[in-house]
């Protein structure tokens, strides 16, 4: 059972026909009721939907029963979709049928071979695709199997991150720019002596605005974020460590704990996110669509 979803104290945004979004009693996400997901979005219904989302910064939609195709379709309705960056050979051999816009989340192994980039437990925080010129902005996540416990993504605010910086590391950092790499690892740091030319990565401003919000989020992580540029490594160090605290405080956190259905979508430009252990020996299994970006992210 899910109890974090914390229905009590929950307050409504708005409520137009059926379809309500309520605020989660949580820094960040918002509950979308009354949709099925198979079902085209009357455009004031997808205008609601997007509103929220930039508000909320992550949406929750649950009980839905979504076939791969129908996951695509939903997402093609509120943006163009991504192809996963590296689309695994296992994936299409294992499961021939999946739609190409679809990419599975999972420590399933199927004869040995994990279904794409193995997601075994922990992960620590990041931005899917920061390390690319442009990121996808959105990600859709789909639960289908989930192990008994453990499993949750947390999802952190990245405007209240950057809004709780010291002022003078804000302003020190006003101009610079961060290194993001694809260094697969789920809780490690990048190595120091990645050779950049077999790997993703790009320089993004450390503070990007969202085009849509025009807020300022912060825009490093644990996980991806190999170096800040223009300092000895040893400062920039010290400097993603504060920066790291600071954006994984609990109180800027929404852990979100999967029940199976549930549809959990998220902005890539203002929210980190980073999924908590669980039981090696459980299968855990998400179907993850994105929507991509128009731009690389500015300051
Ligand atoms: C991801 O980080 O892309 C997956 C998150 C999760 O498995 O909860």
């Amino acid at each position: 059972t899910c109890f974090n979803l914390r229905r009590s104290g929950v307050f409504p945004m708005t409520k137009e026909g059926i379809v309500e979004i309520r605020a989660l009693d949580a820094p960040i996400g918002a509950e979308v009721k009354g949709l099925d997901l198979r079902e085209a979005l009357e455009p004031e219904t997808r205008d609601r939907i997007l509103k929220a989302w930039y508000d909320r910064q992550v949406l929750v939609f649950r009980d839905q029963v979504l076939e791969p195709e129908d996951q695509v379709a939903f997402t093609k309705q509120l943006g163009d979709t991504g192809m996963p960056r590296l689309p695994s050979q296992a994936v299409r051999e294992i499961l021939p049928e999946l739609p190409p816009e679809v990419m599975i989340v999972s420590n399933v192994r199927v004869d040995g071979k994990p279904l794409g980039l193995p997601h075994d437990g922990e992960m620590w925080f990041h931005s899917d695709m920061c390390y690319a010129e442009v990121p996808h902005t959105a990600t859709l996540l789909y639960a289908v199997d989930l192990p008994s416990k453990g499993g949750d993504t947390l999802f952190a605010d990245m405007y209240a991150a950057h809004e709780r910086l010291r002022p003078e590391l804000r302003m020190k950092l006003k101009e610079s720019l961060a290194l993001q790499v694809h260094d697969y690892k789920r809780t490690d740091r990048p190595a120091r002596d990645l050779d950049q030319s077999k790997i993703g990565n790009y320089a993004h401003p450390v503070f990007i605005t969202h085009p849509e919000t025009g807020r300022k989020a912060l825009y490093v992580n644990r996980l991806m974020t190999a170096r800040i540029e223009g300092f000895d490594e040893m400062v920039s160090d010290q400097i993603l460590d504060e920066l790291f605290n600071v954006s994984e405080d609990p109180s800027i956190i929404y852990a979100h704990c999967w029940c199976p259905g549930d549809l959990v979508m998220w902005d890539n430009r203002c929210v980190n996110h980073a999924r908590t252990d669980y039981p090696a020996e459980e299968r855990r299994l998400l179907r993850r669509t994105t929507i991509v970006g128009k731009e690389a992210p500015k300051a």
